[in-house]
């Protein structure tokens, strides 16, 4: 069967994950390789007084003991990635005798082996002059900065909602959390001649290559950074992260190749997280359920090092057709690592704080929930006026409610017990992602023997793309899946977007199919030539299928024939897309590895996906259990590409929205201004256990405008409405209004 667009393809690198074949960033070695270990800083902020170096040098096979006395002090300067630079806080450890938040690197210690490395850290010894420090968002001392960034103001909302009949208000909070993925943080450096070498999981190379080219003050084209496979990302690895630096510098003075695997309890300090928010939200209806006022108070946790907020504000303003609205944005500057990207960074603490708030408005108002929704359905968006360029919102509520069986609940809280005295609660809630776009460029190949290669520069970060890209050049040749190759996760490749923001499929895939259409162009020109199988016939007559070129007549010639009988043997042909409106000068700038983004809203359209998710929720008072048993999302994403692996990114999605609403939670040890896990035994993640069944569906639809191949955002939404669906179950069994994640069983049952 041809490979194609809409197949359920079967994950290309499965074979190779699955034997142990695929390489990830720790599994590289070069000879003479040395190993590092981390000392981390054990108050949250001050300086560092003094230093004993002598435990640790003494230490057999230690090779190198570097703290901010040794480091060279002539790296280049790069940019904080959210001031449109690549580092993923502007502050960079080891660089002087300052710490500022608890856990920062301030030692590495290098040696033959990783265990005299690891021995050595622990023996390298610092003392701190020490400053009080808080990493709590609702620290009082701390102040709220208010930002007006993103700040949505239609009609007045504050005297529509003081008159309306139905008024909500109240405000929603959500913890610290981190991404955690399996793979943990990871670099190898490497020098020759000048040129530097990375193996380090990221979501972007091109921009990693660009940032540190710029750091050692050496051509992009002398640096490589390596990624072919990423063991889970969830934003932790988009940006550059200090520890990445500090190797590559080790490796150049020591002239040896150094490693360093990031401990899983420094995950918790060396890298992002998802900083802490606080919601507040107020909505007013008439009685009948029209809606006319929302007012959105976002408030997020950054760090006092850098300005971070995710208030998600301007996407909760666009979901129901509202006269009045207004939002605000602050942030609360704590001691900690400067917070970053996970998971749906804006939308998922929104959305657990504005879907519960218009579940508590359908209760205010008596009201079914979905019906409040449907009743409230914009035509066009609310903040700008300009249409959608999809939105299947309706369908997704209705198609959910017949999966899920909606109409078997029964309104009263508490009123679906089971005979031994199980709660049971039915929620649900609306979700939604921007689909935002970046230039791409790809490079795509057919050889003589029939092998159609695609090489971009994009990630496959356990979400699908080495499978989906290939499919979507496999579709314009008319190629059977087997006999397509797809390389990815290289900087040496032809330059693809940043695989955050759910983009990789409708970017990295727009620039696949452009340079697959210019292939299928060059190949119709080799079949029609003179003498070639089919001179003479009009190219635009001559349909691709099978590996064949097939004319009306049905007269059929493999592509392999016709490559043959070519002077060339092979074709191949490089192309590049970029959104719509992005000026030539920008995209340049994004192929070269800068941060280049259109959307979710353009000149004309608004483009965002949507959903419907649904949950069970099942609470056992003697058993004091919390359990999902059911979930059920329903999805509208434009054209999906392979409906195996986008249902497994929205069915991931919502398990991650479980984790969300019932376990993830990074503790603050307010004393000692610090985060308190160290492990996955204290920051728990939901397992196959926590997790009933998961139902899954898409909305089939067409979208013309959002790119090339008519592709929106799959990787986050299935996160976005699930924490509230939940919430709103556990009220609908219990009565009880949990407006904190998590919801653990103290937040219903007294103990
Ligand atoms: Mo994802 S949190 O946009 O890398």
């Amino acid at each position: 069967m041809d490979g194609g667009i809409g197949l359920p393809t079967v994950r290309r690198d499965a074979t190779a994950k699955a034997t142990g074949a695929a390489r990830y960033a720790a599994d590289f070695g070069h000879s003479g390789t040395a190993y590092a270990a981390l000392t981390l800083s054990s108050v949250a902020r001050g300086r560092i007084t003094r230093i004993d170096s002598a435990a640790a040098e003494a230490v057999p096979g230690v090779q190198m003991v570097l703290t901010h006395r040794d480091l060279n002090q002539d790296l280049g300067e790069e940019t904080f990635a959210m001031k449109g630079g690549h580092m993923q806080s502007s502050f960079m450890p080891m660089t002087s005798d300052e710490v500022r938040y608890a856990g920062q690197i301030v030692g590495i210690t290098i040696a033959d082996t990783m265990e005299a490395a690891e021995q050595a850290a622990r023996l390298l010894n610092l003392e701190y002059a020490a400053e009080h420090a808080s990493a709590a968002i609702d620290d009082p001392d701390r102040k709220v900065e208010t930002e007006e960034k993103s700040a949505v103001s239609i009609g007045d909302a504050d005297i529509a909602f003081a008159s309306a009949a139905i008024r909500v208000d109240h405000e929603y909070t959500t913890p610290a959390q981190h991404h955690h993925p399996m793979e943990l943080y990871a670099t190898t450096a490497s020098w020759n001649d000048g040129k530097l070498t990375i193996e380090s999981p990221s979501q972007w190379v091109v921009g990693q290559r660009a940032a540190l080219a710029t750091i050692f003050g050496i051509p992009a084209e002398d640096v490589h950074v390596v990624s072919p496979y990423v063991g889970g990302a969830f934003g932790c690895k988009a940006t550059l992260l200090p520890h990445t630096v500090l190797i590559a510098t080790a490796a150049r003075r020591l002239g040896r190749p150094v490693k360093l695997v990031v401990p899983r309890a420094a995950m918790f300090t060396v890298g992002s997280f998802r900083p802490a928010t606080r919601n507040r939200i107020k909505l007013g209806a008439d009685r009948d359920g029209r809606m006319v006022a929302m007012i959105h108070e976002a408030v997020g946790q950054s760090s006092a090092i850098d300005h971070v907020a995710f208030p998600g504000t301007d996407v909760t303003a666009r979901m129901y057709a509202i006269p009045n609205i207004r939002t605000s944005e602050s942030t609360v500057a704590t001691d900690v690592n400067t917070p970053g990207f996970q998971r749906a960074p804006a939308e998922a603490p929104a959305f657990f704080a504005y879907e519960s708030a218009v579940d508590e408005l359908a209760v205010a108002l008596e009201m079914d929930p979905i019906e409040l929704r449907l009743k409230n359905e914009p035509a066009s968006d609310p903040v700008t006026g300009l249409p959608w360029s999809s939105r299947s919102l309706v369908q997704c509520f209705q198609r959910g409610a017949e999966l899920f069986g909606w109409k078997n609940r029964t309104a009263g809280v508490g009123s679906m017990k089971t005979d031994d005295g199980v709660l049971i609660g039915y929620g649900c809630a609306t979700a939604t992602y921007p689909s935002a776009m970046a230039p791409a460029s790809a490079h795509v190949s057919l050889s003589a023997d029939g092998l159609l290669r695609v090489r971009t520069s994009a990630h496959d970060v356990g979400t699908g793309a080495y499978t989906v890209l290939g499919q979507i050049a496999a579709d314009v040749l008319g190629i059977a899946d087997e006999h397509v190759r797809v390389e990815l996760g290289d900087s040496d490749l032809p330059s693809g977007p940043m695989s955050g923001g759910s983009i990789t499929t409708g970017s990295a895939g727009s620039g696949v199919h452009v340079t697959a259409m210019a292939l299928r162009a060059k190949l119709l020109n080799v079949a029609t030539a003179e003498n070639a199988p089919f001179a003479g016939h009009d190219p635009a007559t001559l349909q691709l299928a099978g590996g064949h070129i097939v004319s009306v007549d049905g007269t059929a010639h493999s592509l392999t024939d016709i490559l043959k009988a070519s002077s060339s043997g092979s074709l191949e042909a490089s192309g590049k897309w970029k959104p719509e409106f992005m000026e030539a000068v920008m995209m340049q700038q994004g192929l070269l590895g800068g941060m280049a983004m259109e959307g979710p809203v353009t000149k004309t359209h608004a483009s965002f996906s949507f959903g419907a998710q649904f949950a069970e929720v099942r609470i056992d008072p003697l058993l004091r259990t919390i359990r999902v048993s059911r979930m059920v999302g329903v999805f509208a994403c434009g054209k999906i590409i392979n409906p195996r692996t986008a249902r497994s990114n929205l069915a991931g999605g919502m398990v991650w929205g479980a984790s969300f609403a019932l376990l993830e939670e990074t503790k603050v040890d307010r004393p000692r201004a610090r985060f308190a896990n160290q492990d996955l035994v204290g920051y728990h993640v939901s397992t196959c256990a926590d997790i009933g069944e998961v139902v899954v569906e898409t909305i089939d639809e067409t979208d013309a405008f959002v790119n090339a191949i008519g592709a929106k955002a799959v990787g986050e939404i299935g996160i976005v409405g699930m924490p509230a669906a939940i919430a709103n179950a556990v009220y609908h069994a219990t009565g009880i209004r949990v407006r904190k994640t998590p919801i653990v069983i103290e937040s219903i049952l007294t103990p």
